[in-house]
């Protein structure tokens, strides 16, 4: 079988994974980038596993999922989360919860995601995905606005119906919608 490491196109592609309802479907953005030919590494939130296992995403992406800075198991000297952000071609935070938009934009690197994300150089894609009041909240507006002028591309939310129970913009982007904007950032 071929592994993503011997397609010559083959991107490694970090997915950030955070404590949002919508956690689930990261299972399938992670399958889906892997079908793509690229190898997929999961960093997950510690409130992300309360969504979906790191098993689950271990299984998909067929890689150790980074959760903890204190579990880095990698042999090398060079500690595991700087690798992974200095081998990525992108980092993709899908989905994006308001508290995880808010440490990305105040530079906080007390988790794994968030170290990862600032030790990276790769291009950065988000995909919020909350409670419409929470994504329209001033704090949420100006944490997204610092993270646009910094660089950083979004994708979503939408609008549609809200896992909260309220019909607003707040919904994950569609994951096909996700794909295919992250493959067209590493082409
Ligand atoms: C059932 C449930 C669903 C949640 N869904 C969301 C969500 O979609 N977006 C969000 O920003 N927070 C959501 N939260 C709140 C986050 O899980 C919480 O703010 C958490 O601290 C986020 O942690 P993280 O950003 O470190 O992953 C939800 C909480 C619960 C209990």
């Amino acid at each position: 079988m071929t592994s993503p490491r011997h397609i010559p196109s083959a991107k490694t592609i970090l997915l950030g994974v955070s404590g949002s309802i919508a956690a689930y479907k990261a299972a399938e953005i992670a399958s889906l980038l892997r079908k793509a030919g690229h190898d997929v590494h999961a960093v997950m939130t510690r409130r992300a596993v309360d969504f979906i296992t790191p098993l689950t995403m271990a299984t998909l992406t067929r890689n150790p999922v980074l959760c903890d800075l204190s579990e880095e198991k990698e042999g090398g000297w060079k500690p595991g989360h700087i690798e992974l952000a200095d081998r990525a071609d992108l980092l993709l935070i899908a989905p994006a919860s308001a508290s995880c938009l808010a440490r990305l934009a105040c530079g906080f690197a007390d988790d794994a995601l968030g170290a990862v994300a600032l030790a990276t150089r790769a291009p950065v894609l988000i995909a919020p995905a909350m409670n419409g009041n929470m994504w329209k909240h001033p704090a949420t507006v100006e944490n997204t606005e610092r993270l646009r002028l910094r660089g950083n591309e979004f994708i979503g939310p939408v609008e549609g119906m809200l896992a909260c129970g309220y019909e607003g913009t707040g919904r994950l982007a569609e994951v096909a919608d996700i794909v295919e904007k992250s493959c067209r950032m590493i082409a």
